[in-house]
């Protein structure tokens, strides 16, 4: 099972890469299992001559664009023709739930620069709205009791603090909260709600934000 999800992983990849990344342009590479594999096909095409260049969403995305000599610019010292990154959850309306790697903020950030924004998944990902999955809130660790105490007073939620009494810290510092929502009906509105708690970075729901979701299936790879 385990090597059929990876295989799917590397087919919806490497079709976002030969779909969207044109030579000669920058891009954004973003974190997890599933874009490693378009990590690894950048690294591939960079490897037979074009001028690709990336900003990472993650130290890890980092160091693998550094193994495979992509090269590495900072958020704006270009224009992101396109952004590639996984997801968490990906509604019908294209609504997103990300940051399950913990880089949310740098995800959201290409993500918003970016003049098209490109997910990549697996078909285990889609659902009619999004909440099931753990919602990933980054929190300045100062205010994570103040936040959490917030969050609660929106709606009955479970929140925990990623890593419990070792917190797992974000490449900016910071920690993460999952708060267990369930199913969101306006994750617009919550997402602001969210983010105007003072102490709150940013929220895992990308809404608004996803221009294509690639779905790679049984049957090989589709659009949304
Ligand atoms: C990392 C993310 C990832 O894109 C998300 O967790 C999906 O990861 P994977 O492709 O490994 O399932 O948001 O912060």
């Amino acid at each position: 099972m385990a090597a059929r999800v990876d295989e799917r992983k590397r087919a919806v990849g490497f079709a976002a890469v030969d779909r969207y990344v044109r030579d000669r342009t920058c891009i954004g590479l973003g974190t997890g299992s599933t874009a490693y594999w378009a990590i690894e096909r950048v690294g591939e095409r960079v490897a037979a001559g074009e001028r690709i260049v990336a900003v990472a969403t993650s130290r890890e995305t980092e160091r693998l664009c550094r193994e495979r000599s992509i090269p590495l610019v900072e958020l704006m010292d270009e224009e992101i023709a396109v952004a590639l990154d996984g997801a968490d959850e990906v509604a019908a309306d294209l609504a997103l739930i990300k940051g399950g790697g913990g880089a949310l903020f740098r995800e959201k950030a290409v993500a918003l620069a970016a003049r098209l924004f490109v997910v990549i998944v697996t078909e285990e990902k889609l659902v009619q709205r999004v909440g099931n999955y753990p919602l990933p809130v980054e929190v300045v660790p100062f205010s994570a009791t103040y936040v959490t105490r917030e969050i609660e007073a929106i709606a009955p939620v479970s929140v925990s603090r990623r890593g419990g009494a070792t917190p797992f810290v974000t490449d900016n510092a910071n920690w993460i909260l999952d708060c267990r929502f369930g199913p969101i009906d306006d994750p617009a509105h919550l997402d602001e709600l969210l983010r105007a708690i003072h102490g709150v970075v940013t929220s895992g729901l990308f809404v608004d934000l996803a221009d294509e979701v690639l779905v790679a299936g049984p049957n090989g790879v589709r659009s949304l």
